[in-house]
């Protein structure tokens, strides 16, 4: 296997049961996703990137073939193995953001480092760390109906990216947020991507979001329709005006084996 490789597919069928009817979601899907990977799944509503997420993010099982994971296959792991997949490797950051609504943007980027066992010393380094990244210290008491749209993603970013992830899975990031913000959630996720080199997967409808990607995957009627170059090699170069000043600084400085 390639060493670089984060997430390989292998040859996925799954299929959904409604009923007595059989609705194939996914038929013949081979993937690979490497390391630094910014890559985008594209394709009409019910063409299968939720689905394909959701076995990339052990939240689901193929009905056939296979999927390694950081160089694990996790096919054929128990339930409770994939869950530790989930906590300790995987970082989710959802349309709907998901945040705990009684938990303040510290807490919600605390809780999974305290479901992993994290000591609080450094716990309470990478929340700092990772809300001072995303541009929200000054925000860190605050609970999620107190924050904008694009906070709330921000703070589900820095929840997701607290943990050391090697992969970011993100189901329509923007879905929920204006154009001009969701662009900058974008931007944001880009420039993690470049200067961490975590690998990020992510769902969209919008062209103007796959053109930030590194790599647009287009997916039909359950299939690998086509693969193609995104744009944001390009981006890469551009000043990264959209973070905040301090963030954008402390961002370059992060050591990129995060
Ligand atoms: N839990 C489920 N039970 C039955 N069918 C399902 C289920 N989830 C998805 N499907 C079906 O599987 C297919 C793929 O759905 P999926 O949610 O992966 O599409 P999608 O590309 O994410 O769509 P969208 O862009 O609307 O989010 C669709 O035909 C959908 O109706
Ligand atoms: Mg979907």
């Amino acid at each position: 296997m390639n060493k670089q490789s984060v997430v390989q597919l292998t040859s996925i069928d799954k299929s959904y049961r409604l009923g007595r009817v059989s609705v194939r979601a996914l038929a013949d899907v081979s993937l690979d996703i490497t390391r630094g990977d910014f890559l985008a799944l594209a394709g009409p509503s019910g063409s299968g990137k939720t689905t394909l997420l959701n076995l990339i993010g052990c939240i689901d099982k193929p009905d056939r073939g296979r999927i390694v994971i950081d160089g694990a296959d996790v096919t054929a792991l128990p339930l409770h193995r994939l869950a530790a997949t989930r906590r300790d490797v995987l970082g989710f950051v959802f349309q709907t953001f998901n945040l705990i609504p009684v938990l303040t943007a510290w807490q919600n980027v605390e809780y999974p480092l305290l479901l992993r066992g994290t000591p609080r010393r450094e716990r309470r380094e990478r929340v700092e760390r990772w809300l001072e990244l995303v541009g929200l210290a000054d925000h860190a008491r605050q609970r999620p109906d107190q924050l904008s749209g694009g906070q709330r993603q921000r703070v589900a970013i820095a929840r997701a990216m607290a943990g050391d992830p090697k992969l970011v899975i993100a189901d329509e990031p923007t879905a929920n947020l204006d154009s001009d913000t969701g662009a900058r959630i974008l931007d944001l996720l880009g420039e993690i991507n470049t200067t961490t080199n975590c690998t990020f997967v992510f769902s969209t409808h919008d062209p103007a979001l796959m053109a930030r990607a590194g790599r647009v995957v287009h997916i039909r009627d359950g299939r690998v329709d086509r693969m193609a170059d995104g744009g944001w090699q390009m981006a890469e170069q551009m000043p990264a005006h959209h973070l905040a000043a301090t963030s954008a600084s402390a961002i370059r400085h992060l050591p990129s084996a995060i």
